[in-house]
């Protein structure tokens, strides 16, 4: 659908396509709907026990619901003291209806200042004037190899981004990646590569076939225009489409600009694996980080 006299619409893409789509599948449900709905009209953080009472369902049932929709950042958790609080995401509030416009060929509004962690992938906002910032996720090619081992080797040299310390050849890399989950970040105006996402299986046993382990980097000079964040949405759509289940990292715990960046792309800490192993001859702990799928592995 597109307005008479205006530009044509950006298209929409697989990525989003796949973004969507999980944001649509975790309110497929009546009562998610009406915990969503609960949550929008309260305008104010509630707890389980709130919820369980408006909405006449179990408490289990209600721990469930607000699980998947957490995991799709629908829904915003937070601590006081020993209670857990739980509230709407604003962005969500602005970037549903972006979504629902997107599919069917609308121009979008322009979402309001999000301040909130975001439930619009950034790639598909609406580019600012000028194109200056606008990104665009694609495949990683083989072309894109010299960009992509020179942000590797920018981020390794930081001494915070892992263990390893020189970029591998292209020839390594590309064997330890899994085709189809490989993404980069492009600027949309010039095209130069801003940042990359690959995953590697973490082991051959067919149990942990849905589990990958993944990186992300960003030209430091393109780092905090939501790069990492697209790139981590591209991914996280890309493998559950392909049925995986689980996206895992291990993080410095000095790392707090990835860590900062997984929680808000729906990562949990799973736990800090101490002295796991030496770095330029210092023991170092590592953050296991992780991201179980709402909707795949759900059988
Ligand atoms: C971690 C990294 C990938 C983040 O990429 P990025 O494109 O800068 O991240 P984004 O712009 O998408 O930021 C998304 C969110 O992450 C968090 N974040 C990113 N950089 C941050 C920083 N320096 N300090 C605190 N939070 C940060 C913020 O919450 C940010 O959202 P906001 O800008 O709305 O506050 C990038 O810093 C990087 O490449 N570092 C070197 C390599 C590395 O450490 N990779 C991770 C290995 S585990």
């Amino acid at each position: 659908m597109q307005t008479a006299g205006g530009p044509p619409p950006p298209s929409l893409g697989r990525d989003a396509a796949m973004q969507y789509a999980a944001w649509f599948r975790a309110l497929a449900e009546p009562t998610r709907i009406e915990i969503v709905s609960l949550l929008a009209r309260r305008q104010e953080p509630m707890t389980v026990g709130q919820i369980v009472g408006a909405a006449h369902v179990g408490q289990s049932t209600v721990s469930q619901h607000l699980k998947v929709l957490a995991e799709v950042r629908f829904v915003l958790v937070e601590r006081r003291g020993t209670a857990h609080y739980y509230r709407l995401n604003e962005a969500c509030v602005d970037g549903f209806p972006t979504a629902a416009d997107l599919v069917v060929g609308n121009h979008p509004p322009a979402p309001a200042g999000l301040s909130q962690p975001a439930c619009d992938p950034p790639a598909n906002r609406p580019a600012p004037a000028g194109g200056a910032g606008g990104i665009a996720i694609r495949p990683l090619e083989p072309a894109d190899a010299g960009q992509v081992l020179a942000i590797y080797q920018a981020g390794l040299d930081t001494g915070q981004a892992s263990f390893e310390t020189q970029a591998p050849s292209w020839e390594e890399f590309d064997a330890g990646k899994l085709p189809g989950h490989r993404h980069v970040a492009v600027a949309a105006d010039s095209g130069a590569v801003l940042g990359w996402a690959a995953v590697s299986a973490v082991s051959g046993r067919c149990v942990y076939a849905g589990v990958v382990e993944h990186s992300v980097y960003v030209d430091p000079a393109s780092q905090r225009r939501g790069s990492g964040f697209t790139l981590l949405r591209a991914l996280i759509g890309s493998t559950e489409a392909a049925g995986i289940w689980t996206i895992q990292s291990g993080i410095f715990p000095e790392n707090s600009a990835s860590l900062r960046l997984h929680e808000r792309a729906g990562f949990r800490a799973v736990g800090i694996r101490k002295r796991i192993g030496r770095h330029h001859g210092r023991w170092r702990d590592v953050v296991l980080m992780e991201r179980r799928s709402p909707v795949t592995g759900q059988d």
